[in-house]
């Protein structure tokens, strides 16, 4: 008997890491002045337009985040990532993208290559589609949006 392909779910995840529950008070001259709730507010409003929902998840412990790609990383169509810090020496959180199916977009809102060299470094990066940096909170937008087309994409 052929198996029952499963139910499509337009579901996305996105996940803040460390410190980024700060966002609008921490260093707002490198961050600027969007608050995390700004942010995924205008990111649950880009998607319900267009029928998708989204998960959204901040954490300061990276067991957390790796909770949660494999809690979602088979039932999601994206993730979109803005891990912090991790980014530059989390091999856990890497190991736990490259685990799942669902693609990954990095996000940051400052531009990382122009920083501190520890900056320049994603670990993260190589296990994901792309990264975007330096644009603020558009850089989840785009992210968004690429995740949203490519799974309409898929299904067509
Ligand atoms: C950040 C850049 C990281 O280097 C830093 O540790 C953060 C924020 C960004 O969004 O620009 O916490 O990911």
């Amino acid at each position: 008997m052929r198996e029952q392909a499963l139910p499509a779910r337009r579901l996305i995840l996105v996940l803040h890491g460390p410190n980024l529950n700060l966002l609008g008070r921490r260093e707002p001259h490198i961050y600027g002045s969007a608050t995390l709730e700004e942010i995924n507010e205008r990111l649950r409003r880009m998607a319900e337009t267009r029928g998708f929902e989204l998960v959204t998840v901040q954490s300061n412990h990276e067991g957390e985040l790796i909770d949660q790609i494999q809690q979602y990383g088979w039932s999601v169509c994206g993730i979109v990532i803005n891990p912090g810090a991790l980014t530059h020496y989390s091999i856990a959180l890497r190991d736990a993208l490259a685990a799942v199916p669902a693609p990954a977009i990095e996000v940051h809102l400052s531009n990382v290559h122009a920083r501190e060299p520890f900056r320049q470094r994603s670990v993260i990066a190589p296990v994901t589609l792309g990264q975007i940096a330096g644009l603020g909170p558009a850089g989840y937008e785009l992210a968004l949006r690429y995740l949203m087309d490519r799974a309409e994409e898929e299904r067509s």
